[in-house]
């Protein structure tokens, strides 16, 4: 059984990535959710995570809320792409339940320190809450078993030509995860946007009961969907890298953040001309997206037995 914190800032894409964690409760156990503000302010990425928890069934699983902005200059948002809520237009019924108490960053490390070597720590966000668990306590990088992020690009940016979103959300922040000593599993946008929700895909979703009122809506409000593109589920990459690493092609790179650049600030600047360097990553640079899809779906459907 793997064991993953994911740390989330739901969102869209945020949303179906822990919809493949819940129907894949039978390889994954989820022993913490925390939230960061990233695509909408931290109490919306929250109070999104707590709907989450309740309608996907995750039972116990803490909930703990983290840092609500940068850590240095202006907070970047992206109401523009996962609406006002941040779920599009998804409607979850209110949570009866609230967050934990504390604040994610010590959740992070106490939950690792309590378990070494048996957790992945998957990110999803902007990594703030990351790399202030690395300052707070070093040794995180040794007591996580892994550490997963969907961030980055070795090719070009989304929220910008030169900058993915969440790496551009927390430059600071995503410089000191790399540096911190960890080998990150890197999945960027180069291999996330060809896990499309084409128009197949999304008829696989339509029959899926209560869980297609989660999937279907969502999917329609992250893009246009059509028989040969659609929304891409970024963030379910990285748990699905966690599920099965096979279905992604990964090259050893060592990848520096831009923080000072003026049209460059947030660019992962990869290099796989590692020489006698230490890679401080291992960069996806092709998804089976067939596979990915058999994984994704049949995750989704054995959820959707459960729910309903
Ligand atoms: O660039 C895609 C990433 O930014 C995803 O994590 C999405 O949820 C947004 O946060
Ligand atoms: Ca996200």
């Amino acid at each position: 059984m793997k064991k993953i914190l994911l740390d989330c800032d739901p969102g869209i894409d945020d949303a179906l990535a822990l919809a493949l964690a819940a129907g894949s409760a039978d390889a994954l156990e989820v022993a913490g959710i925390t939230t960061v503000g990233g695509n909408v302010d931290l109490s919306l990425t929250t109070a999104n995570a707590l709907a989450l928890r309740e309608f996907l069934e995750f039972g116990d699983v803490p909930v703990t809320p983290g840092s609500a902005g940068a850590l240095l200059r202006h907070t970047v948002r992206a109401t523009h792409v996962h609406g006002a809520t941040g779920l599009g237009a998804v409607v979850l019924p209110a949570p009866e339940r609230g967050p934990s108490e504390g604040h994610a960053v010590d959740f992070i490390v106490e939950t690792l320190r309590a378990a070494p070597g048996e957790i992945t720590l998957v990110a999803v966000g902007p990594l703030t809450n990351i790399a202030l668990a690395v300052r707070r306590e070093p040794r995180v990088v040794e007591w996580a078993r892994d550490l997963v992020i969907m961030g980055g690009s070795y090719t070009r940016g989304n929220h910008n030509p030169a900058a993915e979103f969440n790496m551009l959300a927390d430059p600071e922040a995503a410089a000191i995860v790399f540096e911190a000593g960890w080998t990150v599993k890197m999945m960027g946008l180069d291999v996330t946007l060809t896990a499309m929700v084409t128009s197949d895909v999304l008829d696989r979703m339509w029959p899926l009961g209560r869980l297609a009122e989660l999937l279907v809506p969502a999917a329609q409000s992250y893009g246009v969907v059509t028989a040969e593109s659609g929304p891409a589920i970024h963030d379910a990459c990285a748990v699905a890298y966690v599920l099965d690493p096979s279905l992604f092609t990964c090259v050893p790179a060592v990848v520096n953040v831009e923080t000072a650049g003026l049209y460059t600030r947030g660019m992962t600047v990869t290099d796989f001309k590692v020489g006698d360097r230490r890679a401080n990553a291992l960069v996806a640079t092709s998804l089976d997206v067939k596979r990915f899809w058999d994984l994704v779906l049949g995750a989704y459907e054995r959820l959707a037995a459960r729910l309903g």
